[in-house]
Order: C-alpha cells, then structure tokens, then sequence
C-alpha cells in the first residue's frame, strides 16, 4: 500500500500519479488534499507519513509546489527517511544507499512526465543493504539523540 498526499500546489500531479499508480494496479491510500484550494502541506504530509512510520503504509509519495516542505515536514516523524527528488538517478540511489521510505517531489518543479519516471524508479528500486545498512542505522541513531 502506497501512501500518497499533496497540497493544492501538488494536486493536479497527484492526480496524474494516482492514475499511473492504477494503471500500474499498485494500491494507495490518499491523503488528500482533495480540492485545489488553498491548504497547508504538512496537514496532508504529516498523516501519510505516519502511516509509513506505522507500517500501515509500505511507501509514501509527498508532492507540494516545491517538494521541500512535504520533505521537511515528513523527515520530523521518527522512522521517515523522505528524500525529495528531482531525477531518476537520485531516485534510485536513494532506494539503493538511504533505504529511502517517502519519495518527495516538486510539481512546479518536474513535469508529469518526468514525476512518473521518478516515482516507477522509486518504488521498483530494491535497498541495497550491505554496508548501506549500518549508515541508514546510524540516521536512526542521530535521529534517537534528537
Ligand atoms: C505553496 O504555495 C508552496 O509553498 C508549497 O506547495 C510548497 O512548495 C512548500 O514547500
């Protein structure tokens, strides 16, 4: 189960992104917004990343106008590691070396095409593990000293 969310700036490209997630007959949860009017991203961020955090959720896809403040937002809640990715490249090596859970992204920043790109990369890119796992453990404890 995939966790989506957007504000009103990411709202038409969650649009799009929902349907390729359909038509690729991957099952999400929407957050929300549901209109594109005016809101504040981090009521829509903060739900859908918990929902990860709590394993409800296996992933999560956070679009605002920029990607930055769904990627702040999500990064507070323990357990997130949200990485806000303008490329296919970074999208995959944040699977491969972070182990990344959240994949943010700008809608004023890529267009639909390239969002889809992004996103398939994320979510089919395995971790890597290995010597990546004891620097993803070491987030965890940097994120335990607060
Ligand atoms: C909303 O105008 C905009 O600030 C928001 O979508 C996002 O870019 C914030 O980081």
């Amino acid at each position: 189960m995939i966790a989506i969310a957007s504000d009103h700036g990411g709202f038409e490209l969650k649009q799009e992104m929902m349907a390729h997630l359909r038509e690729r007959g991957l099952e999400y949860e929407d957050f929300g917004t549901f209109s594109p009017e005016s809101c504040d991203y981090p009521d829509f961020g903060e739900p859908a990343a918990r929902a990860v955090a709590e394993g409800r959720c296996d992933r999560g896809i956070l679009i605002c106008g920029t990607g930055i403040g769904m990627s702040i937002t999500a990064n507070k809640i323990k357990g997130i590691r949200c990485a806000l990715c303008g490329d296919c490249y970074s999208a995959e090596l944040t699977r491969r070396h972070n182990d990344a859970n959240i994949l943010a992204m700008g809608a004023r920043v890529v267009g639909p095409g390239l969002a889809e790109k992004i996103m398939d990369t994320f979510l089919d890119t395995p971790f890597e593990g290995g010597r990546h796992a004891k620097r993803v453990a070491k987030i965890g404890e940097v994120e335990s000293r607060g």
